[in-house]
């Protein structure tokens, strides 16, 4: 089938970017997207030309490099799949196909298609240590989890955290992401030493790092490649309610969000 792309190219951070048409022929229907996107760029490279630039890594779907819009979609046509994930046969021949990074003040663009997703980590950082016994791996039952709870861990654990939900969001909020973060440990007995102390110094990263504010229009769990429900959302507010309330963070500030118009556009 033959593909008609309209790929945002941008240089660097400081290059305004616009919009470059390439025509990929001969695409196989069994492709990956990312695949038919590196037969595009062998060819770009035969030519002269600076190859289209995306993350990508492990391909299947686990490790969160990849992502990028496609006519607006965080990940393509094909919900809850990440583009590595996403095989040409989900489009038609002749399809013309706008590509363009996440769009988030949060996630400035690198080049073409690649953003600086660091705050992420940020973020993940800002939640601290566990406190944990060290020594020698403990008895498998020495601390019982409900089953519930550790199903419910295991589904917040999964976010690869790629930013499709902040580049769905019309906020371009982080809440889906710093909220499994928040809630994986938080469901863990493990996690409740530093959980109250943890649900507010992430938000407060969160809110740093120049994401918006939730508005439960729910865009993120629609597109997120893991499938992280709202849940997250709402158990992150309680934890970070119940820990300003109550003093149980020593560490948190009076006023954590200002009100602020949105972060950003996207989706
Ligand atoms: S490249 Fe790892 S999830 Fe897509």
């Amino acid at each position: 089938m033959r593909i008609v792309l309209d790929i945002w190219r941008q240089r660097g951070p400081r290059d305004p970017g616009r919009f470059v048409r390439y025509e990929v022929p001969d695409v196989s229907e069994h492709m990956s997207f990312l695949e038919m996107l590196d037969v595009l760029n062998v060819g770009l490279v035969e030519r002269g030309d600076d190859p289209v630039a995306f993350d990508s890594d492990c391909r299947e779907g686990i490790c969160g490099m990849c992502g990028f819009l496609v006519n607006g979609d965080p990940h393509g046509p094909t919900h809850h799949a990440t583009i590595c994930q996403t095989h040409m046969r989900h489009f038609a021949d002749g399809d013309t196909l706008r590509l363009e990074p996440w769009r988030a003040a949060a996630f400035p663009v690198i080049k073409d298609l690649v953003v600086d997703r660091s705050a992420f980590d940020r973020i993940i950082a800002a939640g601290g240590y566990v406190t944990i016994r060290t020594g020698s791996a403990p008895e498998a039952n020495a601390i019982l989890v409900p089953k519930t709870d550790a199903d419910r861990a295991m589904e917040a654990a999964a976010c690869i955290g790629c930013g499709a939900c902040v580049a769905a969001c019309p906020n371009a909020s982080a809440a889906l992401f710093t909220g499994a973060k928040i809630s994986h440990l938080g469901l863990l007995p493990q996690g409740q030493p530093e959980r109250a102390r943890r649900a507010v110094t992430m938000a407060v990263q969160a809110r740093e790092e120049g994401f918006g504010h939730c508005t439960s229009i729910g865009e993120c769990a629609a597109v997120c490649p893991a499938s992280i429900q709202l849940e997250v959302i709402a158990r992150m507010n309680r934890d970070f309610v119940k820990a300003t309330l109550t003093g149980r963070d020593e560490a948190a500030p009076v006023a954590v969000f200002p009100r602020r118009g949105p972060a950003g556009g996207g989706g």
